[in-house]
């Protein structure tokens, strides 16, 4: 069922299918990727948080390779809190036709609905990171992965190492009233972008033997206005927008299409930032 919280996200689900995940889905097949010599053979495998269910995309990929090669395989199942999200996941994975592998449930990351050590190894790409109950997420993470089981999530980088984050909030920083800037909250994920931030909120969860890596990826917006709507359709950034009057809103668009225009040469050409995200991987105690 969608609530307060899910429901941003569930109506986000369509942009973010559209500009988001073409991104962040690469980032998300990575960290699987990162992972997968690791895996034991026939792994149940866990996404939390999944999005429009692209890591879960490459988690199937291995799967079916697994049983091509061995007659048997592991299987892997997906989940948002989002039902709108949840629905996208369930039409990327349906292409593959395998139910009896991969699945998408409708769960809430911080009090997940699976027995203690369901499974072999749980992912989550920026997700837990997002989490107004961070801890509760990376608890629930342990609880459900199995002694040994192996953990790993993606979590931007902050601005002073993450061009995205500092190019995209730069123009609307600038541009907003004093009155909301002075009243917004430091971003709580501020916290673990560093990997030593990171590593002690996972290893006080009950993980143990973190890697941090950071890996490096561009994303493409088609033009600044796509760009600067997906931001303003963002669940975060559009709480953060929603106490500027009409005009305030009127002159922080100005502010950022000015921005990226010039970044982009033009109205009708894409406009880039590179981006910086750290990959943790752990494995429970
Ligand atoms: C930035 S998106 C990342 C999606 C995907 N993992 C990716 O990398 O593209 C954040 C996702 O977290 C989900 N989410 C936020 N809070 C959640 C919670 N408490 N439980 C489960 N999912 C949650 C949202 O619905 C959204 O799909």
């Amino acid at each position: 069922m969608a609530n307060e919280q899910s429901d941003p996200w569930g109506q986000h689900a369509a942009t973010y299918a559209r500009f988001g995940s073409p991104f962040t889905g690469y980032i998300g097949q990575s960290l699987f990727l990162s992972v997968a010599g690791r895996l034991p053979r026939e792994a149940r495998i866990l996404e939390i948080a999944c999005g429009t269910g692209d890591l879960a995309r490459a988690a199937v990929l291995h799967c079916l390779e697994e049983r091509r090669t061995t007659g048997r395989c592991g299987s892997v199942v997906a989940t948002d809190f989002s039902p709108g999200m949840v629905e996208l996941a369930k039409r990327t994975l349906a292409a593959f036709g395998v139910p009896d592998v991969a699945r998408c449930e409708v769960q809430d990351g911080q009090a997940l609905g699976f027995d203690a050590d369901s499974f072999d190894a749980v992912f989550s790409a920026f997700g837990i990171f997002l989490f107004p109950d961070r801890a509760a997420g990376w608890r629930e993470a342990a609880r459900v992965l199995r002694p040994g089981g192996l953990f790993a999530t993606a979590v931007w980088r902050g601005p002073e190492d993450n061009a995205l984050a500092r190019l995209q909030m730069a123009p609307v920083m600038s541009a907003l009233p004093e009155r909301v800037r002075a009243s917004l909250p430091r971003p709580p994920w501020l916290d673990i972008a560093s990997a030593e931030g990171l590593t002690k909120e996972v290893r006080a969860a009950g993980f143990v033997a973190p890697e941090v890596s950071v890996f490096n990826a561009v994303l493409t917006a088609p033009t600044p206005r796509a760009m600067w709507d997906m931001m303003r359709d963002n669940p975060v950034s559009r709480l953060m927008l929603s106490a500027c009057s009409h005009e305030e809103l009127a002159a922080v668009e100005r502010s950022v299409l000015s921005t990226f225009e010039e970044m982009a040469g033009g109205t009708d050409r894409p406009v880039r930032f590179d981006a910086s995200c750290h990959f943790l991987i752990a494995r429970r105690a």
